[in-house]
């Protein structure tokens, strides 16, 4: 089995906050991340699939084909958005946090991808904090 890794970049925007919490336990939960007039992440995207490789090919999938997936399907829609409002993949009730983002661009790519499997989706939402989902 063989891996293949595409990386995509995109800008975000987003709040993290709980309407059910005072103003000082988001601050201190969430902290820069619960600024109530937003902030943004340059987001850094990895779309690992796996499979054989094509014996007239070479290529587990066509890497323009999968650009063009992770594109049309994933950072077309996020790129300067606000991941609170204005994406229709992520529910209003589901914290835009990274854990739940890798979860739901999983779901939203996964239908797509054909011919190998997807295997990880890893985001990157600073250079020292990021978080992956195999799909379990
Ligand atoms: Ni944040």
């Amino acid at each position: 089995m063989v891996y293949l890794t595409r990386r995509e970049t995109f800008n975000a925007a987003h709040r993290l906050y709980n309407d059910y919490w005072s103003e000082e336990q988001n601050n201190e939960v969430f902290g820069k991340c619960a600024n109530q007039n937003w902030h943004g992440h340059n987001y850094i995207l990895f779309v690992t699939v796996k499979g054989h490789p094509n014996k007239d090919t070479g290529f587990i999938i066509n890497v323009k084909h999968l650009s063009k997936l992770i594109k049309d399907h994933i950072v077309d829609i996020l790129d300067h958005s606000n991941l609170n409002m204005d994406v229709s993949f992520i529910p209003k009730d589901i914290h835009p946090s990274t854990e739940n983002l890798v979860k739901l661009i999983w779901q939203q790519l996964e239908p797509h991808i054909d011919g190998c499997k997807l295997h990880a989706v890893k985001l990157y939402e600073t250079d020292n904090i990021y978080a992956e989902y195999f799909g379990e």
